[in-house]
């Protein structure tokens, strides 16, 4: 079978590393990949909001399966594209999509469902927010209703600040259309994990935990960025807490898919906030999380074809899965600047040193072929997983790894899996 994996990042070059592993995959195409994809399969030039060029291209190449990487394009409705001509694909359907991609589309379905999440209220103009603001207590959160690359949420601790970042959503659209409409939730404290399971209308299949650690310096100080770094399994998650977030929160969300008819066959990616009363949903992510994939995928040892097959076709409960035991650590290595701005085309050096190593993979993310180099070309450029028997073992061979690899301004976290 030929497979088609749409996106650009270090997720994406994980899934198209597994996918190529399989022995029932042909050929892999990654639109638009990146350095490291096109050493997994072809690059394709289509940008991944062209639906209808990558709807042609699927035609074309007899693709048997797509798979798509970022929450925009799912929530532009490629499922939905592909799905009317008869193309198999795995995600959630436009309306689905909408948990990721409206925060108040999500609050609704939780307190429909009785999914346990902070209190909120919904506002569509500045100045009846900032009179909300009396009915909650600081800190509290501010949220832009739609999709913000991560940057949408801002915790604010007075009224000043509460209202400057109102502003900001509404009348500055600091992030465009997605700040037409504003969340704003209590303040939860607690310590954030996220889970990964396959949904579809009958089943759930969780993956084994992972945990990001989204702020830019060492001692989670500084702002979010899109994740520093990843490690499986999480040290903060045990069988029981398990059992309570799919007792609270994955069977009510399977529940919920059904009574409101919402076309879900993909991946479900709750952040959870895990208070003193239990867990509470931060928000759903509709799609694998990145670099969460980047220590999923080297541990599970099942065809990952067979998987995501069986998550559209509705035939989970079939199958048994295998993970490796051992732990997995991520490190990503981003450009100067980043989450702001960078600096790019600078040159990577070192990656043949660590191409060999045993139980070491390098994902790429921000990087492009230039002849024979290979260049930086995005915020985050690398991300270098290790496997060992421990924590402490898998954090060791990672970071042995990334400091063979160099580029001018390459910047790391060096606390990854010890905080
Ligand atoms: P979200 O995109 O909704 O997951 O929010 C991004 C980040 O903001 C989360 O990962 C949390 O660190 C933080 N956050 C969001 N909502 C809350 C909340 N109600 N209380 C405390 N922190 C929050
Ligand atoms: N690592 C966080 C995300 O993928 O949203």
């Amino acid at each position: 079978m030929n497979v088609l994996v749409i996106g650009g990042g270090g997720r994406e070059h994980a899934l198209a590393w597994k996918l190529r592993q399989s022995p029932r995959v042909d050929r892999v195409f990654i639109a638009p990949g990146n350095a490291g994809t096109s050493q997994e399969g072809r690059n394709v030039e289509i940008r991944p909001s062209e639906l209808n060029q990558l709807l042609n291209f699927a035609r074309q190449e007899s693709v048997g399966l797509t798979v798509v990487g970022p929450d925009e394009v799912l929530a532009a409705g490629i499922v939905d594209l592909f799905e009317n001509a008869g193309l198999r694909i795995f995600g959630p359907g436009k309306e689905a999509a909408r948990l990721e991609s409206s925060k108040s589309f999500a609050k609704h379905f939780m307190v429909r469902h009785g999914i346990p999440t902070a209190r909120f209220g919904e506002y569509e103009a500045a100045g009846v927010a900032k009179a909300a603001l009396d009915k909650f207590e600081f800190p509290l959160a501010v949220k832009a209703d739609g999709l913000a690359l991560g940057k949408g949420v801002i915790i604010a601790h007075d009224r000043h600040g509460a209202e400057a970042a109102i502003d900001d959503m509404m009348e500055r659209r600091r992030f465009g259309d997605a700040g037409r409409k504003v969340v704003i939730e209590e303040f939860l404290s607690g310590v954030e994990c996220s889970i990964h399971a396959l949904v579809n209308s009958r089943s759930c299949l969780v993956f084994p935990t992972a945990q990001d650690h989204k702020q830019l310096y060492d001692g989670n100080r500084g702002p979010n960025t899109g994740g520093m770094g990843t490690i499986s399994p999480s040290r903060h998650l045990d069988a029981g807490l398990l059992k309570e977030i799919r007792d609270k929160v994955l069977d009510p969300f399977m529940d919920g898919i059904q009574k409101d008819h919402l076309r879900f066959r993909g991946l479900l990616f709750p952040g959870l906030m895990l208070t003193k009363d239990g867990p509470r949903v931060l928000e759903f992510n509709c799609r694998f999380g990145d670099p969460e994939t980047q220590v999923l995928l080297p541990r599970l040892k099942t065809d990952l074809l067979d998987l995501l097959e069986a998550t559209i076709t509705e035939q989970l409960d079939a199958i048994t899965t295998e993970w490796d035991t051992r732990c997995a650590v991520c490190i990503v290595m981003a450009s100067a600047g980043y989450p702001g701005d960078y600096e790019t085309g600078k040159t990577i050096v070192g990656l043949e040193k660590v191409e060999q190593v045993e139980d070491v993979k390098v994902f790429h993310a921000g990087t492009e072929r230039r002849g024979d180099r290979i260049l930086t070309s995005g915020g985050r450029v690398l991300g270098v997983t290790a496997i060992g028997d421990t924590l402490s073992a898998a954090r060791k061979r990672a970071y042995e790894a990334a400091e063979k690899i160099e580029f001018d301004g390459s910047y790391f976290r060096h606390d990854i899996g010890s905080i």
